[in-house]
């Protein structure tokens, strides 16, 4: 199938703005609006879709047979490139991180397994040089960076912004794994000012991944990690739990739930001035 038969047909787009209503906000005379890529699909949710466009479009176009990319035992993003594979008949594998690991691990390994996705467990050492082995890699293989990273991504990503047409938000915030998609926004937009709360200890690096693609960034805040990726605190649980039932709306705690709890937080500190409408970007990760 084609591209563009496929979001006609299989994808939610452009993905729906909703606006979220709550006391503090009120008290704050802000506005904030959820921006539900998290509809798109149940699979390739979020930006995964975003972040996968490009490179399936370079595939198809170039002649690649077959796409190869790498991540942990719960990628979300390989698990939405190996649905993404099935469902566009492109043969991909996954590296994945972690050589005491099988298919049977988890039920998405198992999942992207059967979806026909090849997975190869590495040992970390290895898994840090993202090294290939021997016999994997071929000729015709178009290999793409963990959690997507790359130009192509940041492409993909500035369809958000493009979908919004005339609508003014003067933030967004967003969540920041790899920075790919915080870099994507900032790349599309000078006159909306781009909030990126960190999920992991990154800093360093996104900012030198932002001189070297020559993006300026803009803010980016480190108080929202909660010690390292993928922590898990009581608090921040109970956040995401009274969030999703006031809302209605499904975040977890390891990436959307860090931004809505970094959102609350810099509300309340009076980041944004009185009358600010802010877009909360919903990068999903909620798996069925
Ligand atoms: C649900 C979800 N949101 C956000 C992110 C972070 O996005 P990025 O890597 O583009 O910073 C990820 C990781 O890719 C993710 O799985």
């Amino acid at each position: 199938m084609d591209i563009l038969q496929f979001e006609k047909q299989s994808l939610r787009l452009p993905s729906a703005i909703d606006e979220i209503h709550d006391e503090l906000f009120e008290q704050k005379h802000v506005r904030v609006y959820v921006k539900r890529d998290d509809l798109i699909h149940p699979i390739i949710s979020g930006n995964k879709w975003r972040k996968l466009r490009e490179y399936i479009q370079i595939a198809q176009f170039n002649g690649h047979k077959h796409v190869i990319s790498f991540g942990g035992a719960y990628s979300n993003h390989l698990y939405a490139l190996a649905y993404a594979g099935k469902e566009l008949g492109i043969s991909t594998t996954g590296i994945i991180r972690g050589d005491e690991l099988t298919a049977e691990s988890n039920i998405y390994l198992t999942q992207m397994k059967n979806w026909g996705m090849e997975l190869i467990f590495i040992n970390r050492a290895d898994y840090q040089q993202k090294r290939i082995p021997e016999g994997f890699k071929t000729s015709d293989s178009l290999i793409i960076a963990e959690g997507g990273f790359g130009n192509a991504a940041i492409t993909g990503i500035k369809e958000i912004v493009h979908e919004l047409c005339d609508v003014a938000f003067d933030h967004i915030i967003c969540t920041v794994g790899t920075g790919t998609t915080y870099l994507g926004l900032c790349d599309s937009t000078s006159k909306t000012i781009v909030h990126g709360i960190l999920t992991l200890n990154n800093l360093t690096e996104i900012e030198s991944n932002a001189t070297l693609l020559n993006i300026p960034i803009q803010q980016l805040y480190s108080s929202y990690i909660f010690g390292k990726y993928a922590n898990q605190p009581e608090e921040l649980i109970q956040f995401c739990e009274v969030f999703s039932h006031k809302h209605q709306l499904k975040i977890e705690p390891i990436y959307t739930g860090k931004m809505f709890y970094g959102l609350y937080d810099l509300i309340q500190k009076d980041t944004f001035k009185p009358g600010s409408r802010l877009l909360a970007l919903h990068t999903g990760g909620v798996k069925p």
